[in-house]
């Protein structure tokens, strides 16, 4: 059964942490119903849509560059971005902080994305939709079986709710059910190295995990049947929930935050609960 944690008020997130890390790693949900992330009055004209390059997905910092990438605006809006992208990775990780303290020096900070547009308007193949039950995996940026913890904020100014599906299977039942989608590593790995195509090499981990994100996002068959339940994260509220391993469909909404960590699974309460695990022991080999 998928189990949300609620948690409620100012201590909120130290008042769920002796239970977050389980519930997180059994692939439930960390609901804050009224912790909201206020923007400051340099931020707001920030939400319009109309600030996305029209080429990316989502605008986003790199906080190893410092970059902010995926908008079209002037240099002082892409200052003010980079300032609200900041505050909400640093918001992120203190509600981590606060949260999980068994993960303390674990987490690593990746990308912090906004995503202005609303989810409705996208017309993307089917393998780019998130509208589709997946579980994430990065093409270009291999992570040799760390996990994917990611952090939520609905900053929608109009009071519209963020809706999700997320599936009531877990992630050993999902890679039984692709177990013979998922394949030996790819041999060209090295090249996409060498062709800047992804970031470093990509590990049979990430392999495996590409093509399980495909593989239940391009099953129309599973897309009806799986076994789901709807969620409505109301403006205001924030969740953190492993994407890796939680199977999710984002079908309606505007306006959110997300702050990326990756952490290795040993750092878990439950190694052998990681994909890493379930994995090499559902396939039968080593996948690192
Ligand atoms: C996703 O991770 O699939 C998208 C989640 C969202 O934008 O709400
Ligand atoms: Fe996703």
């Amino acid at each position: 059964m998928f189990e949300i944690l609620e948690l409620r008020g100012p201590v909120a997130a130290k008042a769920g942490s002796n239970r977050a890390a389980s519930v997180l790693e059994a692939g439930g949900l960390v609901l804050f119903p009224d912790m909201a992330f206020a923007l400051e009055a340099d931020e707001r004209p920030l939400l319009d849509p109309a600030i996305s390059n029209g080429k990316s997905k989502n605008v986003s910092l790199d906080p190893i560059t410092g970059r902010v990438g995926g908008a079209d605006v002037d240099a002082e809006a892409q200052a003010a971005l980079g300032r609200m992208l900041t505050r909400f990775a640093d918001y992120a990780e203190t509600l981590l902080g606060e949260l999980t303290p068994h993960y303390a020096g674990a987490l690593q900070r990746r990308r912090t994305s906004f995503r202005p547009g609303a989810i409705e308007n996208r017309a993307l193949s089917p393998r780019k939709d998130d509208r589709r039950l997946h579980t994430d995996a990065f093409p270009s940026n291999p992570v040799h079986g760390r996990r994917i913890l990611r952090v939520f904020a609905n900053v929608n100014p109009t009071g519209e709710d963020r809706i999700w599906e997320v599936g009531e299977e877990d992630f050993q039942t999902l890679a039984v059910r692709y177990r013979d989608r998922l394949g030996s590593p790819s041999r060209s790995a090295w090249l996409m190295e060498r062709l800047g195509l992804t970031k470093g090499r990509r590990s049979g981990y990430d392999d495996a995990m590409l093509r399980l994100h495909d593989a239940a996002k391009l099953d129309d068959g599973f897309q009806k049947s799986a076994p789901k339940r709807r969620i409505v994260f109301p403006a205001g509220c924030m969740w953190v929930v492993y994407t890796d391993s939680v199977l999710h469909a984002a079908l309606a909404g505007q306006h959110a935050l997300e702050q990326t960590f990756l952490m290795p699974p040993e750092a878990m309460e439950t190694v052998a609960l990681s994909p890493l695990r379930v994995l090499e022991q559902v396939g039968g080999r080593t996948l690192l």
